[in-house]
């Protein structure tokens, strides 16, 4: 299963609003639909996100038709749209500062011609990189996980929300794989059910033996002796190791430490961002009202009630047993150490 595959001249996306029950792809031929399929989030996750918009950009590339001198501007636009889908995750401004660098170094050496290719070029290499980090953050985070473990995970951070394979759902692939007995527990992650959609579909085709909770039985199962650990991805990682995730992650991360259970992030590098000092400054997404009124369509409460619906928390570095990245885990003080990590 593959949550994005580019397929010569257009990118095929898996619908990921319509399953676990409907697998349904489309097709992506402008930078504008890819624009809005991540804002609707038919492609979600943080790395995911970002080689969404670096294909993006490069179907901007492709749809000019101007002579050359407004291909810059006509660029900025490009660039400006799909950040403009959801600010969270760092990793959309991280591919798309990469793709503008690219832009630039052949529009520097007038070589308007060669674009195009280049920039396909520049996403592939954004999607192969995101296939590789994760297998390495699958290894490292391996050797954290016991030969018997029950693991609590949050939201859906596998092959859907990356390239291939995924993170904190990576590391546990790779646990399974080497023959360790995990049993997950998923959080079903309202309001849009990541965890009880995307990644019970996922552990059931890989045959990883879950139990699905709603979000606040999680207390419970801590108290009763049932949870070993807890692994969740992140959105962006701030220089102190405040950690952006899904809605929902600070909570466990809180209960988690209340009970001795150590609370791991998985992300590549790429989720870092060293420009921010810390969480506060971490930008946070409130998304729609009608995704708190509803589920799956299903209304549940009129439209008077008012709701609340940030689509991601910080949690605190205090509380973060380790962040598990590509280039190795990096233990606290974060603030000293994932700078160390970085530059090696
Ligand atoms: O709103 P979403 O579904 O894009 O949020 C996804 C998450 O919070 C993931 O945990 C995070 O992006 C890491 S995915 C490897």
């Amino acid at each position: 299963m593959k949550a994005l595959q580019w397929q010569g001249d257009h990118l095929l996306i898996l619908d990921q609003t319509k399953l676990p029950f409907v697998e349904q792809y489309r097709e992506i031929h402008s930078y504008k639909e890819m624009a809005e399929a991540i804002k609707n989030m038919e492609v979600r996750g943080a790395p995911a996100i970002g080689a969404a918009a670096a294909y993006g950009f490069a179907l901007g590339a492709a749809e000019y038709r101007g002579s050359g001198e407004d291909f810059k501007d006509y660029m900025d636009e490009v660039r400006a749209v799909l950040e403009g889908t959801r600010p969270t995750a760092v990793n959309l401004f991280w591919a798309l500062r990469k793709m503008e660098d690219k832009f630039r170094e052949f529009l520097n050496m007038n070589d308007i011609g060669n674009i195009r290719a280049a920039l396909i070029n520049e996403a592939n290499e954004i999607a192969e990189d995101d296939r590789r980090m994760n297998k390495r953050i699958g290894e490292y985070g391996n050797t954290l996980i016991p030969e018997k473990a029950n693991i609590l995970t949050h939201c859906n951070t596998g092959s859907l929300a990356t390239v291939e394979f995924g993170t904190a759902l990576g590391i546990i692939r790779t646990a399974h794989e080497s023959g360790k007995k995990i049993h997950v527990f998923a959080g079903e992650t309202r309001p849009l059910l990541q965890g009880a959609r995307l990644t019970a579909w996922e552990l059931l085709q890989d045959q990883i033996p879950l139990t699905l909770i709603t979000d606040n039985m999680a207390g419970y199962l801590m108290q009763q002796g049932k949870v070993d650990m807890v692994i969740v991805g992140a959105d962006r990682i701030a220089a102190n190791g405040d950690t952006a995730n899904k809605i929902g992650t600070y909570s466990l991360a809180v209960l988690a430490a209340a009970h001795q259970i150590p609370f791991y992030v998985a992300a590549p590098t790429t989720t870092i961002d060293l420009k921010i000092s810390g969480g506060d400054e971490i930008p946070v997404e409130e998304r729609d009202d009608q995704e708190v009124r509803k589920i799956m369509d299903v209304r549940i409460v009129p439209d008077e009630v008012s709701v609340y619906n940030p689509a991601f928390d910080i949690t605190l570095a205090k509380y973060i047993t380790g962040i598990i990245t590509e280039k190795g885990i990096i233990s606290p003080p974060y603030s000293v150490n994932m700078v160390k990590m970085l530059v090696r």
